[in-house]
């Protein structure tokens, strides 16, 4: 399903050269839920970037559902997230003037979605996180633990092949963070695939793999045997 080649990701900064990314080679297949750990600046966020398809890498080969993506164009990009990615952000990244379920159905809009099938589907994906009674409130009346209900609620509507978390527990209270967890190990057993970036050890042992990174390198995948 993921498929990395010998990934490197460098950012030139005047004479400096930042290697983010430093020969990454990689597969996680359907139905995994894997964490990626290490400490900050190790490449984490550059990773799920290009897994993401917010970026492409400087070098290597990176094939999404077969699909070589390495070197598309922003538009393709762009159409390959809206039909296959659904993202979780630290910060929840919820339009702050759309309340919940405007939110919610935008990746639907991106998809072309009618109006009409649009509320029923965000109504559904609401209901699945619990916080359908909040449809009509603005992203600011809520708590950051309902707020990244949403945005889950939100990557699930586009029914996405692979659902994306960076640090999605980072901004929550231990309890709440829990909470959020626990049903992403739900949505990983109905069949989602799910791949959750974190520094936070407690929070990747939640996941069946950890992969981790240090200096832009795997480190050590606990998954790997079991990927081939
Ligand atoms: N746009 C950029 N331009 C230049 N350097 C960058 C850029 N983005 C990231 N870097 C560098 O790449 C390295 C990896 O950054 P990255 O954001 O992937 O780390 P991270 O593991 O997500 O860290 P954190 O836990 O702090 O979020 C760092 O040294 C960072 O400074
Ligand atoms: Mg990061």
């Amino acid at each position: 399903m993921i498929r990395f080649e010998n990934i490197h990701k460098i950012y030139n900064m005047g004479e400096n050269e930042v290697r983010a990314l430093d020969g990454i080679t990689l597969d996680i297949r359907e139905k995994e839920m894997a964490a990626i750990i290490g400490q900050s600046g190790s490449g984490k966020s550059t990773c799920m970037n290009i897994i993401g398809c917010l970026d492409v890498p400087t070098e290597g080969k990176y094939y999404l559902n077969g699909r070589d993506v390495s070197d598309l164009k922003d538009d393709e990009l762009a159409e390959i997230r809206n039909k296959t990615l659904g993202f979780i952000f630290q910060q929840y990244n919820l339009i702050p003037k759309l309340n919940v379920l405007e939110n919610v159905e935008l990746p639907l809009v991106y998809k072309g979605v009618l109006e009409k099938d649009r509320i029923d589907i965000a109504m559904e994906v609401l209901k699945k996180v619990g916080i359908e009674e909040k449809r009509n409130s603005m992203p600011s009346q809520l708590s950051g633990g309902q707020q990244q209900r949403v945005s889950i609620a939100r990557a699930l509507a586009g029914n996405p092949s692979i659902i994306l978390a960076d640090e999605p527990t980072g901004a929550l209270d231990t309890k709440t963070g829990q909470e959020v967890l626990e049903f992403m190990q739900q949505l990983n057993e109905e069949g989602n695939t799910i791949i959750l970036i974190t520094h936070d050890m407690l929070v990747a042992e939640k996941a069946k793999r950890i992969i981790r990174i240090s200096d832009g390198k795997i480190v050590e995948d606990s998954g790997r045997e079991a990927a081939k």
